[in-house]
């Protein structure tokens, strides 16, 4: 078993991912997305990203964090120096095929030349076939990097879902309704996707909808 390395986030369509060391949004349905996919894996993060989690280590999942900090511990956690050391870690403690990167945008950069997997959250506004695509209202000073679309098959797409939360920071309270979609793509030098995600990708592109990528 071929053991993958797969990242993990939530992007607005300016590729913003966070805002003054939190999310740019709340979303509900999308952390559970995000227990559910990660439950029972590794998850590593940057430094920045655990604390914004308030220093406590995600229950159910083996949390690494990476720091360059001497002497950073916490309980629950287990501490890389590097992103190989990290992914050794994460191979020494688990049985699962992949292991999760799941923020931040630092981490993000540093490991999108080596992982097989996208696990993308796409966040759109109310109508996407609108322009632009809000990205006056997602603030944000971290962000996702720009990625070779060329080199990243997509492997699944979700139906569109409504949100009902309010976007964070806003100019004016209130909420605004958006969307979002899951995406996963699967490198194509690698592993690609298996012919089931490919038959069902087809059948969705079949439908008709003009899809919006968020790489
Ligand atoms: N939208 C999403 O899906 C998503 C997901 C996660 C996070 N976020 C957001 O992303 C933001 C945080 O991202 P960030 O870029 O500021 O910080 P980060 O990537 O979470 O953490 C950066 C820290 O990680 C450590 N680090 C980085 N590279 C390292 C390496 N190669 N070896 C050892 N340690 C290393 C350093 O810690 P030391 O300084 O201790 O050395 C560095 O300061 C927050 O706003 C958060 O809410 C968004």
């Amino acid at each position: 078993m071929t053991f993958k390395i797969a990242i993990i986030a939530a992007l607005a369509p300016n590729k913003s991912i966070g805002h003054a060391d939190s999310l740019p949004w709340k979303m509900p349905r999308d952390m559970k997305f995000f227990r559910r996919s990660t439950a029972d894996h590794v998850v590593v993060m940057g430094r920045n990203t655990f604390e914004s989690l308030g220093c406590r280590p995600l229950p159910r999942r083996v949390n690494v964090v990476l720091t360059r900090t001497k002497s950073y511990s916490a309980k629950g956690l287990l501490v890389a120096r590097s992103i190989d050391e990290a992914i050794d870690i994460a191979r020494q403690h688990t049985k699962k095929e992949r292991m999760f990167i799941i923020g931040g945008g630092s981490i993000y950069n540093q490991t999108e030349t080596i992982a097989d997997e996208l696990y993308l959250t796409q966040i759109q506004k109310n109508d996407p076939k609108q322009k632009p695509l809000f990205d006056e209202e997602f603030y944000g000073d971290t962000f996702f990097p720009k990625l070779n679309r060329e080199r990243w098959e997509l492997c699944h797409i979700s139906r569109r879902y409504k949100a009902l939360d309010t976007l964070k920071p806003r100019p004016d309270p209130g909420s605004v309704n958006y969307y979002f979609r899951f995406f996963k793509f699967g490198r194509k030098s690698t592993c690609g996707c298996t012919d089931i995600e490919k038959a069902q990708v087809s059948k969705m592109k079949s439908l008709g909808e003009k899809i919006i990528y968020p790489i």
